[in-house]
């Protein structure tokens, strides 16, 4: 059987039509289209309604917050902190090092934690300020952290648990 160039060149194109097609179903399937991309083809809703619940304040001025935090309120907020943390003086280092002493300590110092290259290579102390930048947005503040903690979104709750810190502490900075 002697098939047409033209009959040729039109098979040639269907079975590479068929095979793009076919690609993309198999790409589909291996590779799901991610969540966040889902969401933003889907037309939104009330973005402006919906997107500052989920942004962090704005780190303020931290003094005045600490100043009107309780340790206790503190102690409550830290149960987020538990699942990672140990807190008392020789506590073991968890998902996350032991915070004992932590305000006022150098950042990424505490013997016997590996840390992400991102925080180990930061400079500095973990002064009130720092810790509730960090606190805020963890991976905004030190992007790489290993710290896979979404973040305190109101500053009330940061000074609190940043007051409760402090209390467990040796000898941390004074109250700005
Ligand atoms: C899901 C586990 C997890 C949770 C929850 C978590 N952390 Fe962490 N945290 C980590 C890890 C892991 C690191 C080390 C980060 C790195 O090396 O990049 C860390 C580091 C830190 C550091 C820096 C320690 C240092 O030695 O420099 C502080 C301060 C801290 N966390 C405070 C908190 C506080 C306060 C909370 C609760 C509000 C909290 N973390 C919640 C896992 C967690």
């Amino acid at each position: 059987m002697e098939f047409s160039l033209l009959q040729k060149f039109g098979a040639a194109l269907l079975i590479s039509a068929w095979l793009v097609w076919g690609s993309n179903i198999v790409a589909d399937i291996l590779v799901p289209v991610p969540e966040a991309a889902r969401v933003a083809e889907a037309p939104a809703a009330t973005p402006a309604a919906a997107q500052p619940a989920e942004l962090p304040e704005e780190p303020q001025e931290i003094g005045p917050l600490l100043a009107a935090a309780s340790a206790d309120a503190g102690e409550r907020v830290y149960n987020r902190c538990k699942a990672c943390h140990t807190i008392e003086q020789g506590g073991q280092h968890r998902v996350g090092p032991n915070l004992w002493d932590i305000v006022g300590a150098p950042k990424a110092a505490k013997d016997g934690f590996s840390y992400s290259a991102a925080l180990a290579g930061m400079a500095g102390e973990w002064t009130y300020e720092n810790l509730d930048h960090f606190l805020a947005n963890p991976k905004g503040y030190v992007e790489g952290t290993k710290m896979s903690f979404a973040g305190l979104r109101k500053a009330s709750d940061r000074a609190a648990v940043i007051l409760y810190l402090r209390d467990h502490a040796e000898n941390p900075p004074p109250l700005p």
